[in-house]
């Protein structure tokens, strides 16, 4: 075993120094194994227009092409191209359809630059796993052949300018961990066969035109961690069958989702740190369960129709550093009904609480004096309250 071990070093080094050989050797022409895969690169080149920083510089053919910037080869013969990352390098031009003659390619990162035109056909790439073009100006819709690179684990077009539907295939991306899509003019559903992605941790759709209703299926995506779907015009509502145990962050503000909140929403969310449902058309009550939901930090439940009182429950959450109450329908009146305001003095991080603008009516209570003393910001405007606030102290 350790024989075989040290016959793998040396094989290794050797492979190096050849790799070497064509380094530094002027214009001495170098032997690419692979003429598809240069020929490939140098036809990417080609569709590089500005290169401000030099960052192809080294890539002619006098220097083998695992030793250009950015480009990175299989460590054995014949050596291909496996990853090409030029992250930040502020190239622009278009992305040529050549990238798909490297069929060993498994990460492609050309996130951050200024790249233009259409996303190249990556469809035939079946080692692909990882595709950054983010924060660049593509155009132009996602084809449906994204769908054939079985192994993607991770896929981040967001900042872009793609319009066009979500493929509906997309569940066929069975490896899928991180997408995000965020940023982009795409229209449209969340196709019905999203929930099929079952290994999906990361989901960031937010800032697009994505519309009707959240496939039911999605809400109980086991692995899913962060669920970010804000500012686009999703309708519909949380289901009852809501079983998410890793979520930690949901951000759903700026759409049109409404109804009630399922009265054991709190507990179907264990893990969530930050829950954002601002800017919808939800009612009715505030579910006394969202105090079991034990590590939240941040609520924003801002500019909805919530009515009833607040739930003294909310209380019960220790790590909670933002409540966003604000524009509702919320009410006070017997002494009951302030018990939330007792409760909260338990949160001991809390440094902005807003009640602003609901139906709270009364004497604010002296409890109001026992919360937080890091409190930075109060906001009860906008009630029909009377009574003294203490000085801080
Ligand atoms: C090719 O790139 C190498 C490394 O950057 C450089 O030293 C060499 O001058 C270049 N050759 C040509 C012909 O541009
Ligand atoms: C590309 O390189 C940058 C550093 O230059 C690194 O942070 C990033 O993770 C790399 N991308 C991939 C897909 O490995
Ligand atoms: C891929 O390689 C083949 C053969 O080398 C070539 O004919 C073809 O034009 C290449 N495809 C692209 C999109 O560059
Ligand atoms: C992708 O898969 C579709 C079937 O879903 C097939 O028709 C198409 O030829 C494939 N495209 C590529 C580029 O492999
Ligand atoms: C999604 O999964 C279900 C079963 O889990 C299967 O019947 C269906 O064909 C899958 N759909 C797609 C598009 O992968
Ligand atoms: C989004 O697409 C619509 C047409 O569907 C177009 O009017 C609008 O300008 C696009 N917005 C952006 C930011 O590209
Ligand atoms: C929630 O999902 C887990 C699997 O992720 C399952 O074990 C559990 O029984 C489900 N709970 C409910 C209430 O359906
Ligand atoms: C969740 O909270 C509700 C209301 O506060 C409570 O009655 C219930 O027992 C809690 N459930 C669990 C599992 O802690
Ligand atoms: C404030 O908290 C202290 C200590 O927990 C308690 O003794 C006091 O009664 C509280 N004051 C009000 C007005 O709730």
């Amino acid at each position: 075993m350790c024989f075989s071990k040290h016959l793998a070093k040396f094989a290794m080094l050797i492979q190096l120094a050849l790799l070497l050989l064509c380094y530094g050797v002027g214009n001495v022409h170098c032997v690419h194994e692979n003429s598809k895969d240069l020929q490939s690169l140098l036809d990417f080149k080609q569709g590089v227009t500005t290169d401000p920083n030099r960052a192809l510089s080294s890539w002619n053919t006098s220097v083998h092409y695992c030793r250009w910037s950015g480009v990175m080869c299989t460590p054995t013969r014949p050596w291909r191209v496996s990853a090409l990352n030029l992250t930040g390098k502020s190239l622009a031009g278009e992305i040529t359809s050549s990238l798909v003659n490297l069929t060993l390619l498994s990460q492609l990162d050309l996130s951050s630059n200024s790249f233009s035109g259409q996303l190249p056909p990556l469809g035939g790439l079946q080692l692909l796993q990882t595709i950054y073009l983010n924060d660049n100006s593509l155009d132009g819709t996602i084809p449906d052949a994204l769908t054939n690179c079985s192994n993607l684990v991770n896929l981040d077009l967001s900042n872009n300018k793609l319009s066009g539907v979500i493929p509906p295939k997309i569940g066929l991306l069975s490896n899928l961990d991180y997408l995000d899509l965020s940023s982009n003019n795409l229209t449209g559903v969340i196709p019905p066969t999203f929930p099929n992605l079952t290994r999906l941790s990361s989901c960031r759709l937010r800032s697009n035109q994505l519309e009707g209703s959240i496939p039911d299926g999605l809400w109980q995506m086991s692995n899913m961690g962060q669920l970010i779907l804000h500012d686009n015009t999703l309708s519909g509502e949380i289901p009852r069958t809501i079983n998410m145990s890793r979520l930690q962050f949901l951000g759903l503000q700026w759409n049109r989702l409404g109804k009630t909140l399922p009265s054991n929403f709190g507990d179907a969310v264990p893990s969530l740190l930050e829950l954002g449902l601002g800017a919808n058309m939800f009612e009715g009550h505030i579910p006394a369960s969202l105090g079991n939901a034990s590590s939240l930090e941040l609520i924003d439940l801002s500019v909805n129709h919530f009515t009833g009182q607040i739930p003294a429950s909310l209380g019960k959450l220790s790590s909670l550093n933002f409540l966003n109450l604000e524009s509702n329908q919320l009410e006070t009146g017997d002494s009951q009904s302030w018990e939330f305001l007792h409760a909260l003095s338990n949160c001991r991080d809390l440094l902005r609480l807003s009640l602003y603008d609901n139906r709270l009516q009364g004497v604010i209570p002296d409890s109001i004096g026992n919360i937080s003393v890091g409190l930075e910001r109060l906001f009860l405007g906008r009630n029909y309250l009377s009574g003294i606030l203490p000085k801080p102290q």
